[in-house]
């Protein structure tokens, strides 16, 4: 066959649009792909979705109801960022989820804290006695009793014999052994203590070995925020083939479907990703520059001059004596700096005391402009309120003191970067990967440039009517069509434009 032609733009998107016709150019037959045909049809079932999109969850609300409702809206799933919030602000937020239209498309954020383990235990148990039916779980290493608990609780028999789980999650994972403990039936030892504590029954127990720990399991690549660094063309493809090893072990009912998440902000990487067999893409970086996300103005600007390089690894607040690292903004803040200067010294040194001199008075000057004891006060303060352990642990360990106060500052950070505290910009510690640049990259000289346009759901939209378009180029490609590479794009478009478009 010859290649038919070298595809003009204008000639192409007219051959190719409405994206659910068949299209004929010369001798090649493209073949309808809407939107809404992306991703794995049982996902968008399950949640009750037209696309399979999700917005995933941002620590301390940046991923707000706000966000996530309008993703839900337009029949994606939004989850709230509930991770560093108490039991209840998130009680509030859920009292107000539920009044919402769509209400069964919003989740809710559950993180694994080994170090406040009554926080996670809390959290849970919230969700459970308040009806909450969809959780992502996140930064599990191993199960923990509170999730297994949320996830058992209320399994029914169907008339079919299949187990159903009215409770589900969604786990986000970068790692196979982790990802393995949720492509899996809950444990024996866990079901065992959850009969021996009256929290569920035998039968419960029995049912729950037919079930698996997820039903979403999301392969988070190189992200914003907690991140392996992984690229997604390696990961994605090692889960997939994961669960089907665990899918002919188990022989679940409905086989856990594994979606894609790290790097996702353009049309062009949701159609690579749903070609390699996502069930669903996963975004973050880019709801937090959008105007419903519960940052700053601020941060939103910061966010939209970012380039893809623009982005740095910096240490964890909530796991700092572990090293673990956070990738966050480095542009326009000296934060991924002045963290991992505080990692090193908490590494070499023993106490704030010990200390020499000159690096103790910069740290108050520039970094906690207060004294370190100061800090320490506020620090014991809220410690005694939140995990009075760890203050009181403080008091006797004159390393861990260090790490305390040195996670002040970290945390403010954030806050910091939240609020758009003016005075402290160039600290401002912004969860942020390269997904970001690309995005800005993406929507260079179109309306989305501008941050006061950017909608979660319009961006969404974007990039999901693009894959769908750049899914059937790929289909003209694959027949031996020579298409120009302008053709080959797909530039953002305003709502009322894409909505006529997709008719
Ligand atoms: C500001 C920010 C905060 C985040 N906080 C959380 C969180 O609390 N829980 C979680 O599961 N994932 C969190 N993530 C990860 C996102 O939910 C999402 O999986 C990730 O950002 C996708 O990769 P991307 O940043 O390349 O789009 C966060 C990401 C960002 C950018």
């Amino acid at each position: 066959m010859n290649p038919p032609m070298p595809a003009g733009l204008d000639t192409l998107q007219d051959s190719l649009f409405p994206l659910g016709e068949t299209a004929r150019i010369g001798e090649i037959v493209v073949p309808p792909c809407r939107p809404e045909h992306l991703g794995d049809p049982d996902f968008r079932e399950a949640h009750g979705l037209k696309y399979a999109y999700a917005g995933g969850s941002m620590a301390n609300g940046i991923s707000s109801l706000r966000l996530a409702g309008s993703l839900a809206q337009e029949g994606m799933l939004g989850f709230f960022g509930a991770a560093g919030l108490q039991p209840d602000e998130i009680e509030k937020t859920i009292d107000q989820a539920q009044a919402l239209p769509k209400s069964t498309s919003i989740g809710f954020n559950i993180i694994n804290s080994p170090n406040e383990p009554n926080l996670e235990a809390a959290v849970a148990d919230l969700y459970l006695r308040r009806g909450v039916r969809l959780i992502e779980a996140s930064a599990y290493l191993d199960l923990s009793l509170p999730l297994v608990r949320y996830r058992v609780k209320g399994l029914q028999r169907l008339p079919t014999g299949d187990v159903f789980a009215v409770n589900r999650v969604a786990a986000k994972v970068s790692r196979v052994e982790v990802a393995t403990r949720f492509m899996s039936p809950p444990p024996e030892s866990f079901l065992r203590e959850l009969v021996n504590q009256g929290d569920i029954d035998a039968e419960t127990a029995r049912m729950a070995e037919a079930v698996p720990m997820a039903d979403d399991i999301t392969a988070e690549a190189d992200s914003g925020g907690h991140t392996d660094n992984r690229p997604a063309i390696t990961l994605l493809p090692t889960m997939l083939a994961l669960r089907d090893r665990l899918q002919e072990k188990y022989c679940f009912a409905r086989p856990v479907r594994v979606g894609a998440a790290g790097g996702i902000a353009t049309p062009t990487a949701a159609a690579a990703a749903f070609a390699m067999g996502a069930a669903y893409v996963m975004t973050g970086s880019i709801n937090q520059a959008c105007v419903e996300s519960g940052t700053s103005e601020a941060v939103r600007t910061m966010l939209a001059e970012a380039g893809q390089a623009d982005v740095a690894m910096a240490p964890a607040a909530d796991m700092f004596e572990l090293g673990v690292k956070v990738q966050v903004l480095k542009r326009g803040t000296m934060f991924a700096m002045r963290a991992g200067k505080l990692y090193d010294i908490y590494r070499t040194n023993e106490s704030l005391e010990a200390l020499p001199v000159a690096q103790r008075a910069t740290l108050e000057r520039d970094y906690f402009r207060a004294p370190c004891d100061d800090i320490w006060r506020l620090t014991r303060e809220y410690f005694l309120k939140r995990d009075p352990a760890q203050a009181e642990r403080g008091e006797r360990d004159p390393k861990h003191k260090m790490a305390l106060v040195f996670r002040w500052y970290l945390g403010q950070a954030s806050r910091w970067a939240n609020i758009g505290e003016p005075d402290r910009k160039v600290d401002y510690q912004v969860w942020c990967g390269p997904a970001m640049g690309a995005f800005n990259e993406w929507a260079k000289g179109s309306f989305l440039e501008d941050p006061s346009e950017r909608r979660a759901a319009v961006v969404a939209l974007n990039i999901m009517t693009g894959a769908a378009y750049l899914t059937r180029v790929h289909g003209l490609r694959c027949q031996g069509a020579r298409v120009e590479p302008r053709a080959a794009a797909f530039a953002p478009r305003r709502i009322e434009d894409l909505r006529k478009l997709l008719g």
